[in-house]
Formats: structure tokens, C-alpha cells, sequence
């Protein structure tokens, strides 16, 4: 390990669980008679398929450049846990679509801006080419932070199940924001691993926390357009947000923004935020997860 490697957390062993969800009884409005907290959640499925398949392309690519071999497990571990991810949530897209909401436009933007704007760049020589994989890999680490942060709310949101929000939606956002939490070092760690330097670090979440809450007002603008029963009567705003949120049916914006800026501090790492403990807690009880361990 080189001097500028930060702890590798060497009792770190990601496990991708298997997991499978039924969506057939799952109601267009999962938290019942709550739209925009609904959609705004519904956001992760539009995102999540494509950007996390675009992870483990970065982390792939990233695999030659790593020279430790703990950290190379959790890299792989990783890639594991995320491909998973990524086809839990295509399972609820393919399940709108089917519900009369057709996030297909969406997605198809969201894929081009992963593949091509955000893709390997073709023809690069060693040198750059290592550039580049490291620049995504700091894209990552930044988007990583806040789903570590939504992790940790999905596991800490006890507003959900008193407004009657669908069990198995439930248990799909706290399984996989437990593995978010259970492997919130990973991304960080591989970018200290590459290039230690602040600079880099603060350019991932200057352009990756903006580019985020875009993608993500967009989406809920698209969702609530695209309701069959809304049929764009409702519009969102930045204080309904906020009012969702008092209620626990959402993150809380500030406080979205302040985690943000924890990240930027010098001393930060991600084993500050969310606790491991809590989240292989949740593992060991999630349905899905406990289906997963026992067919395996
Ligand atoms: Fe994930
Ligand atoms: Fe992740």
C-alpha cells in the first residue's frame, strides 16, 4: 500500500446477494395517495439501471490500475453488488411501463449522457487514458457519497411505513441502500488509491452534485408528466419538497446539500456517514435478502 492510501478497510468482504422482488401487485402510488413523494423516489429506477451499469465500467476499467490486493476484492465486490442493483430497478421500469407510465424517453437520455458524454474515450494513449479512468472514478466517488446518504435515510425513515408505503418498494430501497452503506468506501478509497489529491476529489462533486438534483427535477418533472391518473396536473416545487420531507417521506433538501458539503472537507471520509452495523443488521432481516441467502 503507498503512503498516501488511506485505511483500506481489511474486514470488508461485499457479498452481492441475489436478490428478486414481485412487482405485479405493486400500486402505481406506492405511498398511498402521495404522488410526488412517490415519483421523486421513483427517480432512483430511472437512474439507477443506467448509472450503476456505467460504474462497473468505470470500476473495470479502473481494475489495472489498482496495485492492492484488499482493495482490488472490494473493487470487485463492488462491481457485484452494483450490477445487481442496477437490474433490481430496471425490474420496477419494465413494471411502469406496463402500469400505462412510459419512462422510456427518459431513459434513453440518461443512457446517452452515461455512454457517450460520460463513456471511455476511444483512442486515448496510456497516459491519458489513465486520466480519464480516474476522473470517472472521482464522478463516482462523488455520486457514491449520496447514495451512502440516501442509503442511510432509507434505512432511518420510519415516515414511510407509518404513511403505508408498499412493503416490497420498502425492503427493495433499504436492501439497496444497505449495500450502499455497506460499501460507501469503496469508490472514495479507489480514488485516494489513484490520485490522493483535494483538487480532484472537490472537481467529482462540483460537477457531480449539481449535475444530480438536475437530472433528478427533471425526472420528477417527467414522471409526474407522464402519470396516466396526474396527466401533468401537478407541479412540483422546492417547498413541497421540503414539506415532504417534514414528514419523512423524503431526504430533507438542506440537509442533502450540507451532506454535499461534508465531502468537500479535507478530513472527510466516507465511514463518518451512515453506520455498517445498522446496515448488515437490515441485510440479515430484508425478505429479499434472506430469499437471496437461502436459495444460494
Ligand atoms: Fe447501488
Ligand atoms: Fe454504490
Amino acid at each position: 500500500m503507498s503512503a498516501t492510501t488511506p485505511e483500506v478497510h481489511t474486514d470488508l468482504v461485499l457479498e452481492p446477494r441475489d436478490v428478486k422482488f414481485d412487482w405485479s401487485r405493486l400500486p402505481l402510488h406506492w405511498i398511498p395517495d402521495e404522488p410526488v413523494a412517490t415519483h421523486t423516489i421513483n427517480v432512483l429506477h430511472l437512474l439507477l439501471p443506467e448509472g450503476e451499469r456505467w460504474f462497473t465500467k468505470v470500476f473495470k476499467d479502473a481494475l489495472p490500475l489498482i496495485t492492492d490486493e484488499q482493495l482490488r476484492e472490494e473493487v470487485l465486490g463492488f462491481i457485484g453488488q452494483e450490477a445487481i442493483h442496477a437490474e433490481a430497478h430496471q425490474e420496477v421500469l419494465d413494471h411502469l411501463v406496463g402500469q400505462g407510465l412510459d419512462p422510456r424517453p427518459y431513459v434513453r437520455q440518461i443512457a446517452w449522457m452515461f455512454q457517450k458524454v460520460l463513456g471511455e474515450k476511444p483512442r486515448l494513449g496510456p497516459r491519458k487514458r489513465r486520466e480519464n479512468v480516474i476522473e470517472r472514478v472521482a464522478f463516482v466517488a462523488a455520486i457514491e457519497h449520496f447514495t451512502a446518504f440516501l442509503g442511510n435515510w432509507a434505512l432511518n425513515s420510519p415516515g414511510l411505513d407509518r404513511a403505508g408505503a408498499d412493503a416490497t418498494m420498502l425492503d427493495l430501497l433499504r436492501w439497496h441502500g444497505a449495500e450502499e452503506v455497506e460499501h460507501r468506501s469503496v469508490a472514495y478509497d479507489l480514488l485516494v488509491h489513484l490520485d490522493p489529491g483535494y483538487g480532484r476529489r472537490v472537481r467529482g462533486m462540483l460537477i457531480g452534485g449539481p449535475l444530480l438534483v438536475h437530472l433528478w427535477v427533471r425526472g420528477l418533472r417527467f414522471l409526474l408528466a407522464a402519470d396516466p391518473e396526474l396527466r401533468g396536473s401537478l407541479k412540483p416545487s422546492w417547498r413541497q419538497a421540503w414539506e415532504i420531507s417534514q414528514r419523512g417521506l423524503l431526504p430533507d433538501p438542506v440537509q442533502s446539500v450540507r451532506s454535499g458539503l461534508r465531502y468537500l472537507r479535507p478530513g472527510y471520509h466516507p465511514t463518518q456517514e451512515g453506520s455498517s452495523g445498522q446496515a448488515l443488521a437490515y441485510l440479515a432481516a430484508s425478505p429479499a435478502a434472506r430469499a437471496a441467502a437461502a436459495a444460494h
